[in-house]
This record gives structure tokens, C-alpha cells and sequence, in this order.
């Protein structure tokens, strides 16, 4: 015990000038600093012995340079516990099919407990120490950890920060007017304020939630609540709840988890007469978070939610110095392709790469195509606009494209929050289904004669995606069912608490009948399945896709074809994707010697390397 409290004090003592610093400068409450001090003390002596011994280890990793997390051995999967598997103990009884899929950071959607019909998805709490009744408990989750931990696998889950569900204990306290906790959230018993907060607050879900604040006749007051109307905004003004919650998250931290995704993080703090999103205090607090965590528990990771541009995407690292997110998602970048998908035009892809490219190599991104979430078209509209792309146009293509009716698409999905005012929409469906794998297949059941040729360049786009994915610098998250090309679920429809919110249409059960499918070799399933492992294992094995490796665009004279090149340590590959559904040529020639295909193992100059229809290569510098 004596040595652990060593360990401990020599942690805080590295941080608490500083934390104590941002936390005055806050909240200016040395009593609540005192208190904060003690708990994170108290957390950390009940942190379960197995769990510190990682802790340590991964310090002193990162403290030598080699940061657990900035490898090229990492591949996420993000899935809901209910839909992989029913329960907590399900998913832990499926952890072979994760092993299969070669997955060992596993994202458990929210899990925590909320309200039936009143839950978004999960994204609002309603109890931070209670797992919901229906997927198990505390104590599945613990074991599910450990189990993961003992099989090389790391576990993420969400922290839902922002906002409380109105079920929540101190949301029923506030509701019969506890004072107390009314100071908790954002109360205004008229609507001078929150008028005024919505001249320069942008809204969040403007057609299946519009405003930023709800009445509450009962008590006759508004409330904020940026999201949905049963998800209350959380006053960060108040050092109570920073602290509370702090507590929830290291409490979380103790049950295993490694890695926190810091839910709709630039949302946290509030100032009249600003967007509320992105201010200063918000990186106050994520800093603070930082430290707390490298105080308690080294070992886990901060993941940033920003869906934002990437130059406000980038600030949430914070600095060399001062860290803030330990990683961010790449979400520009996932929105581009898309957009690239519809225009096979890979010039603004290019653009977004470089931008990425230049940032530190300490930065880790979380790449990815698909999401729980709407695709928004937030992208870089000068750039576009120089290339002869008018935005509210080029939107409305987006949305037609993607709804298989405009441009050659057979894709399939739907809108969401379209946007009446602005004619904006964003847009749902899975990855196999917006690649046309839906609607190919529907033609065959329907007897179309050109069937098999659809299906195959169909796959062939899904696959091309997954490969230049892998191909990106950090860390590559497949949404649960792309690995089997699972398409949509139309289910949601019939559903009274799910048919307003269309991200529900790439929610679906997983469907283990096509898992089934994987026997049989020439199933659609097994023709995604085995050539994403197949460049699972290069990726892995191969460390010129290390994070740090130096990652560069390639010009292929060819506007469809994206050519990417990493170097590490003297190895070399280009990547050439072909976003195109006819035949390409990349017109390159790099004269350093052969290359070989790390897929086909075909050795060759890379001069004019020609690409099928949606194809895509590897290729390697040899040695020799
Ligand atoms: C995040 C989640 C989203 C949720 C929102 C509110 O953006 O990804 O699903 O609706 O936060 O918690």
C-alpha cells in the first residue's frame, strides 16, 4: 500500500500545480479541489491490482516513446451490445468472432442505463454507475473487461459528458426544485435568455428536435437541451457536477475500461452569446480530464468526439506539453470519401489527405466509413467551389446519389434531419448498402440478368473503401456488420420509439445467418470478409503503417484514382485506389526500383500501373 500511495503522490505531484491552476482559474474553490484530490486518491488505491500493473506498463511505454496506442497492431470495432449479442455475457461469448474479425479495440456502444423510448440510442444517461437491466450489470461489464484484457483485446466505451437523461437522479431532484440541483443544469423561468441563446446557437437534430431548449410546464421553467429534449444540458459552472462526474468517469475507469469517447465533447460549456461549441473552458476541462487520468489510471485513453472541420478537430489534442485527447475520429475525411464515392473525384479527397498529413505525427486519428451516426456533408466548400461545385447543388446531389437516384448509384438509404430552412440533409445507411451491395442483390433475387457483374463491382467499391482505409495513418474501426457486408435494417420503421430517427436503419441486429455464410466462399459475405482480413494481416505485420511513418499523397494524373504513399524506416508502399466503375490507369512512375503487389504478390515497375473498376493496390517497394 505504502508503494502504491509512492506511485500515486509522484503522479499528482507531476500534475497538481497545473490542475490545481486550471481548476482555480474555473471554478475558483479550493474546498472542491480538496475534495477532487481525495477521491482521485481513493480511486486509485480501490483500482484492481491487474488493472494498475497495465497502467504501468503502458506509462512507461509512452514515457519511452512507444505510445501502446501508435502501432500499426490496432483494429477497432464499434457494436451495440444488444444487437451483437443481447447481453454483456452474450458479447463475451461471441469474443471469438471478434478475435476472428482480428479486432482487439472493442467499442461497446452506450450501455449505461436510460429510458425506454427516451434513450437516443443510449446517449442519454440516466445512472453513470448502473449498466442497463437488459444487457446485465456492473459486474458482466468487469468480467467482459478482464476476459477481453486476458485475450489481447482493449475495451472503449462512451462517457455522455454533455448531458444527463430527465430521468437521472439529479434531473428528478432539479424537476421537484431542488435548488441544489437546478444548479446543475441550465434553468431560465422565462424565455429572455434562452431567446437570446438561440440567435448564435446552431441546432443539433432541426427537424426531429428543433431549439436548444424545452418548457417544463411543471415547474415553469425552460431548460437547455441542446440534443434531444429529455437529454439536459449539464452546467459546467458548477464545480459539483465537473467533480461528480469526474468521479462516474474514473468509477468507469475501475471496472476496465481503456479507452473513453468523450461524447459530443465541444459542446460542454456554455457562454451567452456564442455557438456553444469549441470555447475555451471546454479544453479547460478536457485538460484537466487528461491529467486526472494520468494521475489515477495512465493506462486508458481520451477519445475526442469533434464532428467538425479538422482545424477544429486538431485543438482537442492539445499540445506537446499540455495533451488533451489522446485521439480523435477522422471525420472530415470519412465525409470526403463518401463525397468522392459520389463524384469519383478524388481531388478534394486528396486536398483533406494533405491537410492531415501535415499535421504532427503524434496525432492519432480513429478512421473509419461508417458510424452509428448520420453522414453530414461538411465539407470543404471553397475548394469545391474552385473545381465548379456550388454547395447547395452539389448537397442536393449528395442526397439524390445516395438515395440510387442520381449519377449511376445503386445505393440505398436514407435521409436524415432534412433540413427545411437550410435544405441540408445528412444521410444514413450502411456501408455495403450505399455501396450498392442492397441493391444488386435485390435485382438477383428479382431475376435481372446483369446481376452478377453489379454485385461483384459493388463489392469491389466496399472492399476498395476498406483498403484505403487500412491504408491511413492511426487506427482503422469497422461498424460492426460491414466486416459481412450487412446491409440495411428497414426495421426501425415499425418501431414507435425508433421510426423518427433514421440512424436506426444502420443500427440493425447483427445478422449472424450471414456470418453463417462465410462457409461458403463464394457468398458475398466471404469475398468482403476474407479480403479485409487479408489486408488486416498486411497492415499488421507490415510497419510502414506505423502512425509515425512519414504519409504522403501521390499525383496519378488521374482525377479518380487516389495514390497515397508511406515510408518507415527505409520500407516503402504506394497505395492506389481507383474510385471509379471503369478501368483506370494511375499515371505514375516511380523509379526506385520494383514493386511488388502485397496482395497478388505480382512483381512489377510502378510505371502506369493499370487498375480494375474499383480496384485498388498495394505496392511495395522490395528490398532488393
Ligand atoms: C453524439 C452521438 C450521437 C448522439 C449525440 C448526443 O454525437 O454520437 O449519437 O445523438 O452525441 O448524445
Amino acid at each position: 500500500m505504502w508503494e502504491a500511495r509512492t506511485l500515486f503522490d509522484r503522479r499528482l505531484q507531476k500534475h497538481r500545480y497545473e490542475l490545481r491552476w486550471l481548476y482555480m482559474e474555473l471554478y475558483d474553490n479550493g474546498s472542491m479541489f480538496t475534495e477532487l484530490c481525495d477521491r482521485m486518491e481513493q480511486f486509485y488505491l480501490e483500482r484492481d491490482a491487474k488493472l494498475r500493473d497495465r497502467d504501468h506498463v503502458r506509462e512507461a511505454e509512452a514515457e519511452a516513446g512507444s505510445a501502446w496506442y501508435k502501432g500499426n497492431d490496432l483494429l477497432g470495432m464499434m457494436l451495440y451490445v444488444d444487437n451483437f449479442a443481447g447481453t454483456l455475457k452474450g458479447v463475451e461469448e461471441r469474443l471469438d468472432y471478434i478475435q476472428k474479425c482480428n479486432v482487439n479495440v472493442l467499442h461497446l456502444m452506450p450501455f449505461l442505463k436510460t429510458e425506454k423510448g427516451k434513450s437516443d440510442g443510449g446517449y442519454a444517461v440516466s445512472d453513470f454507475r448502473r449498466v442497463n437491466d437488459e444487457l446485465g450489470t456492473m459486474e458482466d461489464l468487469a468480467h467482459l473487461a478482464n476476459t477481453c484484457h486476458e485475450n489481447g483485446i482493449n475495451v472503449c466505451m462512451d462517457f455522455v459528458m454533455n448531458h444527463t437523461s430527465e430521468c437521472h437522479e439529479w434531473a428528478r431532484r432539479a424537476r421537484a426544485g431542488e435548488g441544489e440541483y437546478m444548479s446543475r443544469y441550465f434553468f431560465y423561468e422565462n424565455e429572455t435568455i434562452p431567446r437570446q441563446f438561440e440567435q448564435t446557437v446552431p441546432q443539433v437534430f432541426p427537424t426531429t428536435a428543433p431549439g436548444n431548449f424545452t418548457w417544463l410546464p411543471q415547474i415553469g421553467h425552460y431548460v437547455m437541451t441542446t440534443f434531444y429534449p429529455y437529454q439536459w444540458d449539464l452546467n459546467y459552472r458548477n464545480p459539483r457536477v465537473f467533480n461528480e462526474m469526474m468521479y462516474n468517469f474514473l468509477y468507469l475507469a475501475n471496472q476496465g475500461i481503456d479507452i473513453f469517447r468523450i461524447d459530443a465533447v465541444p459542446y460542454i460549456w456554455k457562454e451567452l452569446g456564442t455557438p456553444c461549441r469549441n470555447l475555451r473552458q471546454v479544453h479547460t476541462i478536457v485538460r484537466m480530464m487528461r491529467m486526472i487520468a494520468e494521475i489515477v489510471c495512465p493506462g486508458i485513453l481520451l477519445l475526442g468526439e469533434v464532428v467538425m472541420e479538422p482545424e477544429k478537430v486538431a485543438p482537442y489534442f492539445g499540445t506537446i506539453e499540455k495533451p488533451e485527447c489522446h485521439m480523435l475520429y477522422n471525420v472530415t475525411t470519412m465525409a470526403t470519401t463518401w463525397h468522392t464515392v459520389a463524384t469519383r473525384d478524388v481531388r478534394l479527397l486528396k486536398k483533406q489527405l494533405d491537410t492531415i498529413c501535415a499535421l504532427p505525427k503524434d496525432y492519432v486519428f480513429l478512421n473509419y466509413l461508417r458510424c452509428h451516426d448520420d453522414i453530414g456533408w461538411g465539407l470543404d466548400y471553397d475548394f469545391l467551389a474552385r473545381q465548379g461545385f456550388e454547395e447547395c447543388a452539389h448537397k442536393q446531389y449528395l442526397k439524390a446519389y445516395f438515395l440510387g437516384k442520381a449519377g449511376n448509384s445503386s445505393s440505398r438509404g436514407e435521409l436524415y434531419n432534412d433540413d427545411p430552412v437550410t435544405g441540408d440533409a445528412r444521410f444514413c445507411g450502411t456501408t455495403a448498402s450505399m455501396c450498392g451491395i442492397e441493391a444488386a442483390e435485390r435485382r438477383l433475387r428479382e431475376g435481372c440478368p446483369k446481376e452478377e457483374t453489379e454485385i461483384a463491382q459493388a463489392i469491389s467499391l466496399d472492399v476498395m473503401l476498406h483498403a484505403y482505409m487500412f491504408f491511413l495513418s492511426g487506427i482503422p474501426i469497422l461498424y460492426s456488420g460491414d466486416e459481412v457486408a450487412q446491409k440495411n435494417d428497414y426495421s426501425y420503421r415499425e418501431d414507435p420509439w425508433k421510426m423518427d430517427d433514421s440512424r436506426y436503419i444502420h443500427r440493425g441486429r447483427m445478422d449472424w445467418e450471414a456470418v453463417e455464410r462465410l462457409k461458403d466462399a463464394d457468398s458475398t459475405e466471404s469475398r468482403v470478409f476474407y479480403t479485409l482480413a487479408r489486408l488486416e494481416e498486411i497492415r499488421r505485420t507490415s510497419k510502414v503503417f506505423v502512425t509515425n511513418a512519414d504519409v504522403w499523397t501521390v499525383e496519378t494524373g488521374d482525377d479518380s484514382v487516389l495514390g497515397i504513399g508511406r515510408c518507415f524506416e527505409g520500407e516503402k508502399v504506394v497505395g492506389l485506389f481507383n474510385f471509379c466503375e471503369n478501368d483506370k490507369t494511375a499515371w505514375i512512375s516511380e523509379t526506385d526500383g520494383m514493386y511488388e503487389d502485397l496482395l497478388s504478390g505480382e512483381r512489377m515497375q510502378m510505371v502506369n500501373v493499370k487498375l480494375p473498376a474499383y480496384g485498388f493496390r498495394y505496392l511495395q517497394r522490395c528490398a532488393c
